[in-house]
């Protein structure tokens, strides 16, 4: 396992973490050695010291050992190595002889800017033969034409089987469990149309800001950090069909055709379905958090968004008419992700209904913080007559389930070691959501509009409860 970007952020707080467990829990080959790479300074003790820190900050204390810690030591590398440069590369044929027949994994946890000249020099040095895989990490690109750019390059080295993009919402156990959910159990499918289902809401609010991201952020936004990746990938996994095999060319060709049949938002209509925020001065917890713009490394006359709301339509037979809202922002009231399936109403009402909660029946899908599954049924309230109310059916999953739960790196990490890429993205899935994303992007620059000031601490802004206002409905977590 190569980690390039090894003292990152994310090798830091999510990669290493995962292989300390993968390592503890004997699901490594006792042969799997890391190397990590960076342009900093290191000997091999102080990168191993620096990583224990880390490990130790992230893992819970039950869960570090230092017996455990001091094997898992013994299989980190580190090599000081700036990737821009073709001629550093010779040095890493030192530690990674070509032609040994392992299986190598490259992972690349850098700016996408260095994606193709790191694989082209790794081409250079023969270490991409037909035992190398790669993993890009998101953002891959900033716009279809970029991203096409990126895999392109990276096609020339390396063929479609052996790049692993990484969505790591794809990693979460909750998100697996919507498709232990729908094709696991033959309750909800006959129900899973628009005939039953009235609309659909996918939520994924981030209760921070952009912390010490400021620089990235600001080119990318809410809407290509985590909109054209995560949402849409919890959209696909709500929509597409049943593929035929739990294989990745089976679940990708599904989830393809969803992207494929997403309703263009263009002209007009990105200022009716679409709404962008950004989050101005506000508290959160008691505590006053800064503007947007005020954040370090960010632009004092920022127009980037924070948060973004949008309608999303399906044209195809079993979506035709079901809106799929979605949503996701920074510096929110709550940390929640949750995908909320809203049922029509009874044919014809027989009941009179108590309280004040629509009466539709509702599957509410928890990913964050809480994992669990509820159901909204209507029963008779006690009593005299034949009132009703809303009551829940709650599966908790850590209460279901005593074992502990894998963070998404820990799977994916794996999956990519065993060679399985049914959890990746595939080149046309990205092509695809970009395609969608692109011009709703381009509209939001053509109007000059700013986006919608909201305080940071709240639920985003008005704009966001209009647009749902507007057709009838609203969030089913607010207020
Ligand atoms: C990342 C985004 O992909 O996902 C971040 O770049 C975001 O901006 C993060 O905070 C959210 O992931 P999670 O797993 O904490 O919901």
């Amino acid at each position: 396992m190569v980690v390039f970007g090894g003292t990152g952020d994310l090798a830091m707080r999510k990669l290493l973490p995962a292989l300390y467990y993968l390592h503890r829990d004997g699901h490594l080959h006792p042969d799997t050695r890391i190397l990590a790479l960076a342009r900093a300074q290191h000997s091999l003790e102080s990168y191993r010291k620096l990583v224990k820190r880390h490990v130790g900050q992230h893992v819970p204390r039950r869960d570090f050992d230092q017996s455990v810690w001091e094997l898992f030591a013994e299989r980190l590398d580190y090599l000081s190595l700036d990737v821009s440069q073709r001629v550093a590369f010779p040095r890493l044929t030192k530690v990674l002889k070509p032609g040994t027949g392992r299986v190598r994994v490259f992972y690349l946890a850098t700016l996408p800017s260095l994606f193709a000249p790191t694989v082209q020099h790794l081409a250079a040095v023969g270490l991409t033969d037909e035992h190398a895989r790669v993993v890009l990490e998101k953002p891959l690109g900033e716009s279809l034409q970029t991203a096409t750019r990126i895999n392109e390059q990276i096609g020339q080295v390396f063929d479609e089987s052996r790049v692993f993009r990484i969505d790591h919402y794809l990693g979460k156990e909750a998100v697996q469990n919507l498709l232990a959910l729908r094709f696991g159990n033959a309750l909800f499918e006959p129900l899973w149309r628009n005939a039953h289902i009235d609309h659909v809401q996918i939520s994924v609010l981030e209760s921070v800001g952009v912390e010490n991201r400021g620089d990235y952020y600001d080119r990318a936004g809410a809407m290509r950090d985590m909109v054209q990746n995560h949402l849409l990938q919890l959209l696909c996994l709500v929509a597409m069909e049943a593929p035929v095999h739990f294989e990745p060319e089976a679940v990708r060709n599904e989830k393809l055709k969803i992207l494929e049949a997403l309703r263009p938002i263009t002209g007009m209509d990105v200022q009716d379905r679409t709404v962008r925020g950004q989050y101005a001065a506000g508290e959160h917890a008691g505590e006053r958090l800064p503007a947007y713009y005020f954040e370090k490394s960010v632009d004092h006359d920022s127009n980037t968004e924070t948060f973004v709301a949008l309608q999303a339509e399906i044209d195809n037979w079993r979506w035709a008419g079901v809106p799929f809202y979605l949503r996701t922002g920074k510096c929110m009231a709550q940390r929640k992700s949750e995908i909320v399936i809203q049922f029509k109403p009874v044919p014809h009402k027989l009941f009179p209904h108590h309280g004040d909660s629509p009466e539709n029946n509702r599957l509410i899908i928890s990913l964050q913080p809480d994992e669990g599954i509820r159901l909204s049924l209507m029963a008779k309230s006690p009593g005299r007559g034949m009132g009703l109310q809303q009551v829940e059916l709650d599966l908790n999953f850590d209460e279901a389930f005593t074992r502990r739960r894998w963070d998404a790196y820990e799977r994916l990490l794996l999956d990519v070691i065993e060679g399985d890429a049914t959890l990746f993205m595939r080149r046309d899935e990205i092509g695809a959501a970009w395609r969608w994303v692109d011009p709703i992007i381009d509209g939001w620059r053509d109007c000059y509009r700013s986006p919608k000031r909201y305080p940071a601490g709240s639920w985003g802004p008005e704009a966001a409860d209009s647009l749902l206002e507007r057709r009838g409905h609203r969030w089913l977590d607010q207020r």
